[in-house]
């Protein structure tokens, strides 16, 4: 088990020598290394048993540091950053040469943003490079919000977790790019499609269609480890009334049993997001043959919700 604690200068210290470190983050918790030096992105890549074309987000404090990894930040990008960071909003923006490809994965675009949290953002002021930090979880496993769930994973494998509170957003940024005047959406997230549309024309390239650019994109991907199926309750109820069965619901109780869990008893979208991957871990841990669960409304966050419900129970 990794050390717990709120040691900033103990992590930065870590960090300075090539070692990893879990940060808290507003969306999910990140395992973070040094995003410049090739040894601790490698060890990022081995920890979390991560495939190499799969790119990291860089997390700096600001724009000022962003700029400095980065040739060129485009008008609209820079307005999105002012208004946005720190906050759920990942920019993909032309890397200069000095970042290594690694990060990457060889892509000519770099992934960067400042994320929301007191500690974490602290502990950037105190080192002198970008941190990495893909979420502290093993590959493809539901993503964790809080210091606990990176222990139980990850915590064999990395010295210090650096403790933050359970994340307060729940899923991870929102990534985009911009073309033109476009605001090009590659990963639906903890950001509101409707909150971007202020400022220009939104496209929507997370399909599971097109070529995945990342994981993240992947059909399956924050995936428990028991068969987990989506549809309407009622029904499914029905079907597997023979099973053993655990139940994720928006807002429904559907069952007395403490395996209902309910994301928001009062329908609140956002209260879901924040429960959404701590509510599918517990039914994962659960002794349960199957997890049955049901799409959310599609508004605001509830899009991304979505999203993770869809490739968490694709098989
Ligand atoms: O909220 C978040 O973004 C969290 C916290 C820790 O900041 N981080 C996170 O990282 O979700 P990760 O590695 O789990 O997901 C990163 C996603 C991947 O799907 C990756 O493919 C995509 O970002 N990505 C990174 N760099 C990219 C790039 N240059 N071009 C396209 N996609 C990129
Ligand atoms: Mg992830």
């Amino acid at each position: 088990m990794a050390e717990i604690g709120t040691d900033i200068s103990k992590a930065s210290r870590l960090l300075k020598k090539n070692e990893l470190v879990a940060i808290p983050t507003e969306t999910v918790y990140g395992l973070a290394g040094n995003a410049l030096d090739p040894i601790a992105i490698a060890k990022i890549y081995t920890t979390k048993d991560r495939p190499s074309f799969d790119p990291l987000i860089t997390h700096v404090n600001n724009i000022a540091d962003a700029s400095t990894l980065v040739d060129s930040i485009p008008k609209l990008a820079y307005n999105l950053a002012e208004r946005f960071w720190p906050g759920p909003l990942t920019l993909l923006l032309p890397k200069r040469k000095h970042v290594p490809d690694m990060l990457t994965s060889g892509l000519e675009k770099m992934a960067i943003r400042v994320p929301d949290h007191p500690i974490t953002l602290e502990l950037l002021k105190k080192i002198n490079f970008p941190l990495a930090a893909p979420s502290a979880n093993p590959f493809g496993y539901i993503s964790p919000t809080t210091s606990g769930h990176v222990d139980r994973q990850l915590g064999e494998k990395i010295p210090y977790i650096l403790e933050g509170g359970p994340a307060n957003i729940g899923l991870e940024s929102t990534i985009v790019s911009i073309e033109g005047k476009v605001i090009c959406v590659h990963r639906l997230g903890g950001l509101d499609l409707e909150k971007l549309q202020t400022f220009g024309e939104v496209i929507v390239r997370n399909t599971t269609e097109a070529k995945p650019n990342g994981p993240g994109q992947l059909d399956s991907h924050y995936a428990p480890k028991k068969k987990f199926i989506i549809g309407k309750l009622d029904d499914l109820l029905l079907e597997h009334a023979n099973s053993k069965i655990g139940i994720l619901s928006f807002s429904k109780i559907y069952s007395n049993s403490n395996k209902n869990i309910v994301l928001s008893a009062n329908g609140d979208i956002n209260e879901a997001a924040e429960n959404f991957f701590s509510a599918l871990r517990t039914l994962d841990n659960e002794d349960i043959d199957l997890i049955l669960g049901e799409y959310v409304p599609q508004k605001g966050i509830g899009k991304a919700i979505n999203d993770r419900l869809k490739r968490a129970s694709y098989f």
